[in-house]
């Protein structure tokens, strides 16, 4: 069977990396979560001290250390996911609270940072076959995507959400703390210069808020199958 590439964009905390992870599973395609990649970015950035306490990135250091800087993913791991590593080090629950969180759109408005992570992006995708997610999947690192997905939902469900999937960890946050986290990080997201998170013109609108994870499983795979079919019967 053909492959392709599909491309998930959206919002902060739209559900997208469990959609994408969902639907890679069930296609048998890599899944590649391109956040995880900023979010680990922005660890290394902190723990080299290039943020001062009141949150101010030195820029030039980080650039300078890009190239100390290496960003993989585990094999599956027992959780049923692939873990981020950075320099060889597991870092996934790291890169997931709110520290984190808190500095990874400043981080990754950096066009340098953006360059780099998006070539090794690139390159997962040479022999398609791959879902990845994040913000300018389908607008900058895969133009030519054969599947485009906008994934929306307000901001008041996406915090809800990832409240529950926070409180969860262990981890202790207000809602008010992650509304605002999110409505700042989109803001930054859709008005940074370099690649600002928007929908493609050609991408399929999921809106998730009433919708339950089978349910845009299903569309996505539907989506997916339509494609596929399309592109054989055109070969
Ligand atoms: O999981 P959540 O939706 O909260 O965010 P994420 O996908 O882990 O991405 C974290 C941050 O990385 C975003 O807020 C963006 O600032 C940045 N990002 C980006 O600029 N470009 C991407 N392709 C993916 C993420």
């Amino acid at each position: 069977m053909k492959k392709i590439i599909i491309a998930i964009d959206g919002f902060s905390s739209s559900g997208k990396s469990t959609m994408a992870r969902q639907l890679a599973k069930e296609i048998g395609y890599v899944y590649v979560d391109s956040g995880a990649m900023y979010r680990a970015a922005t660890l290394f950035a902190i723990e080299r001290g290039f943020v001062s306490n009141d949150n101010k990135v030195q820029i030039d250091r980080l650039i300078s250390a890009l190239p100390e800087m290496e960003i993989t993913f585990s094999p599956v791991c027992g959780d049923g996911k692939q873990h981020t590593l950075l320099n060889g080090r597991d870092v996934e629950d790291k890169i997931r609270g709110i520290e984190v969180s808190n500095l990874v759109s400043p981080i990754a408005a950096i066009p340098e940072v953006r360059l780099r992570l998006t070539s090794i992006q690139q390159n997962y995708g040479l022999n398609k076959g791959i879902v990845m997610d994040g913000r300018d999947i389908g607008t900058t690192v895969f133009p030519q995507a054969e599947i485009k997905v906008f994934v929306d939902a307000s901001a008041e469900e996406r915090a809800r959400r990832r409240v529950q999937e926070l409180q969860e960890k262990g981890e202790n946050v207000s809602y008010q703390e992650v509304l605002e986290n999110i409505q700042q990080r989109d803001h930054i997201d859709s008005t940074r210069k370099e690649s600002p998170l928007r929908k493609a013109d050609d991408a399929f609108v999921l809106n998730n808020d009433k919708l339950t994870r089978e349910e845009q499983l299903n569309i996505l795979v539907e989506l997916f199958q339509k494609r596929i079919q399309k592109i054989e019967n055109r070969d």
